[in-house]
């Protein structure tokens, strides 16, 4: 490996932290500059440029305005569910997000409320973010793909004044309509909001105020026609941006809190670092504004930079075919791409040899970024060669908002291997651990920690629940950050990640909890018992498959039991969303536990992948397990 510059700034980040993000802030217009770097009075929860002020909304807007840009595309909403494209300016987005800030205000929204956004990928997504970090508002963006349960834990949780939302998102297949689960999910929720605004689309127009509520509810259009643009508010820089719920093991989602100081300073280094974006840039994210990606690298990392994003309301395949993102990329003439290895492997499905490639101009293409789920060296190696560029694997999470293991290809481009996300990335001290906490040497497997303090731009907590924090992350390895993936790190300091230790799944980059598929597989009135594990699959990675037991006196005829897992099936895509993608659920006569009663999920996923299953001593009956193989895995 060569040791230019990537080493040396490591290094600093870690001996000298101070040094490294006082220089790595610069690059953020503060209105009171920080003079604390790292604030660790509070350890384990330690802050970051604690005492600074700024407005993430002008760092984004305004100054690149200010600055000369207003007539530079900011954001280019490429649809093709809808046949449209539109491309806004940084003067017309900023006066976009002024005025629908101006929106949010009328409706009494100040610095620290929360407002929900459960909307599709459309610029008014964007606007709505934006305008709530203008205001110091604190907004929680809930993926279009999650049906009302999800939408309620989380607007249970966020308790926001307002919630804005679109009429429908536009799947290929068919039209989503949103209202009616927001509806579902307020009639569910305790937490009331006092405002509902609709944008809507002529796809599925909602109904607006028809119903008796204890909220009032208006168009997006109504509200904004009395609208006047406000200016940006002063927050700390330890002030929350934003709240993203993530899944975790058990139902209850965690809420994901990003500072807006920490988040500026990262996201800025990391685009023209990682990945090599400037000023000016075109730079094409493919995934949703719902997740951290979308979060990071379809709105903040770009607009902070000055490079202009691309919103892609479309998918890989089928709209209208494999080709989809190379015209992307050649019609807004585009330098990096971002998404996730489902995408890719879903077109080498469609298109094996890549032939689709040719008939498009991707010569402004240099490099192409995959993260959200590990990237396998096939789909590595057939990337690299039907687009001719370097295809770069990173690695983080929704706690950590910004790659902890990447190849920096703005900073020192560092030889790439197959199967590896590079190197650690500044601030992150990257430990493998054994069980016992102990650090084992390069080339073996273990638990994948970081020593804290954890960077800027990291969680700083979760929502309302620091208790849970230091419980859930910080307390099995002291001194450590527990990233839940386990993997090694090899001779040449590369790391390579093998999958979470837990039970969170991972389908087609998305992260879904088992235990809230479990609570929506318990609810039906004849299951006693049941388990949700992700098992291997070749396209989306993973796919949860249902195990249920049903209550004794239930028919157990081919007839009920087809008729019970197809109910079971259509339950979870009511209640947590299509996007859980469940579509196998098998009868079983008893589940495998330990002897206190908690189920083997691992042991199970690891038959149904044909791994050799790890046992534990403490099961309670081994003979469940030699039940359970022809049902976990028939072709044995
Ligand atoms: N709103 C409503 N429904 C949604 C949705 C949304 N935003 N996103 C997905 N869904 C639905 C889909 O329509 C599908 O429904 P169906 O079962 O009726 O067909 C279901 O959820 C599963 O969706 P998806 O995971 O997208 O699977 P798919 O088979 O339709 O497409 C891929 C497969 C690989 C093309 C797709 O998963 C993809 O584009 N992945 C990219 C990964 C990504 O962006 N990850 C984000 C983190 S980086
Ligand atoms: P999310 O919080 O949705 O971004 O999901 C984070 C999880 O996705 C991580 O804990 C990993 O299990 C997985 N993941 C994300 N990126 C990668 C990657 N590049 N390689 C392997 N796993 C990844």
């Amino acid at each position: 490996m060569t040791t230019d510059a990537y080493t040396p700034a490591y290094r600093q980040s870690i001996e000298q932290p101070d040094a490294f993000w006082s220089e790595a802030a610069k690059a953020i217009e503060w209105i009171t500059p920080p003079t604390t770097i790292l604030d660790s009075s509070n350890a384990p929860l330690h802050r970051w440029f604690t005492g600074a002020s700024l407005n993430t909304c002008f760092n984004a807007l305004d100054r690149h305005v200010r600055d000369g840009r207003g007539e530079q595309p900011a954001l280019i909403h490429d649809s093709p569910v809808t046949g449209t494209t539109e491309t806004i300016t940084y003067a017309g987005l900023l006066a976009r997000v002024a005025t629908f800030a101006g929106a949010l205000a009328s409706l009494g929204v100040e610095k620290g409320d929360r407002v929900v956004i459960y909307m599709p990928m459309v610029p008014e997504a964007v606007v709505a973010m934006l305008a709530c970090a203008r205001l110091g508002a604190i907004h929680s963006v809930v993926f279009g793909g999650f049906a009302p349960a999800e939408l309620a834990a989380r607007i249970e949780d966020a308790q926001p004044k307002v919630v804005v939302a679109a009429s429908c998102g536009i799947e290929p297949s068919r039209v989503v309509e949103y209202k009616p689960m927001l509806d579902a999910a307020l009639d569910r929720s305790t937490h009331k909001p006092e405002s509902v605004v609709v944008f809507q689309r002529e796809q599925a127009v909602a109904a607006v105020g028809e119903r008796d509520t204890e909220w009032e509810e208006m168009t997006w259009d109504e509200l904004v026609a009395d609208a006047e643009p406000v200016d940006c508010v002063e927050v700390a820089a330890t002030d929350p941006l934003y709240i993203l719920y993530t899944s975790g093991t058990t139902g209850r989602p965690k809420g994901i809190v990003r500072d807006n100081g920490g988040h500026a300073v990262a996201l800025r280094w990391s685009m023209g670092n990682i990945y090599g974006i400037d000023p000016g840039d075109v730079w094409f994210t493919a995934s949703d504004v719902g997740w951290v990606v979308g979060h990071s690298y379809i709105v903040y990392a770009p607009l902070l930079t000055g490079a202009t994003t691309v919103l892609y309301e479309g998918k890989p395949v089928g709209t209208p075919d494999a080709g989809a993102f190379w015209r992307v990329i050649a019609e807004h003439r585009v330098k990096a791409m971002f998404t996730a290895p489902t995408a890719y492997r879903a077109i080498k499905r469609e298109d094996p040899r890549g032939e689709l490639v040719a008939q498009h101009d991707i010569s402004s293409l240099e490099t192409v970024f995959l993260a959200g789920e590990r990237l396998d060296p096939d789909t590595y190696e057939w990337a690299t060669s039907v687009l001719g560029v370097p295809v770069v694997d990173n690695w983080w999470q929704t706690e950590t908002g910004w790659p902890i293991a990447a190849n920096p290809r703005g900073l020192q481009p560092l030889p790439i291997k197959a199967g590896s996300p590079s190197v650690p990335m500044p601030g992150y001290a990257v430990s493998i651990l054994d069980e016992t906490g102990a650090p084992l040497p390069a080339g073996e497997e273990g638990a994948i920690a970081i020593r804290l303090p954890l960077p800027p731009g990291t969680l700083p907590t979760l929502w309302g629940d620091d208790e849970r924090y230091v419980d859930g992350y910080l307390s099995t390895y002291p001194g450590h950050y527990a990233t839940g993936d386990g993997g090694l790190v090899d001779e040449d300091g590369y790391l390579f990640v093998m999958g979470r230790t837990d039970d969170v799944l991972n389908v087609a980059g998305h992260r879904l909890s088992t235990g809230s598929i479990e609570a929506a597989l318990a609810g039906h009135p004849d299951v006693a018992e049941c388990a949700v594990i992700g098992v291997a699959d070749e396209l989306k990675g993973q796919l949860p498959r249902g195990l249920v037991v049903l209550k004794g006196g239930v028919d157990t005829s081919e007839a009920a039991t087809q008729r019970i897992c197809a109910e079971l099936v259509q339950r979870v895509r009511d209640e947590v969303g299509a996007v859980a993608a469940l579509r196998q659920v098998d009868v079983v006569a008893a589940l495998p536990k330990t002897r206190s009663g908690k189920i083997l999920r691992k042991t199970m996923r690891e038959i149904a992948d044909g791994r050799v299953p790890t046992v534990p001593g403490t099961i309670e009956d081994a003979s469940v397990l030699e039940t359970l193989k022809p049902v976990l895995r028939p072709d044995a």
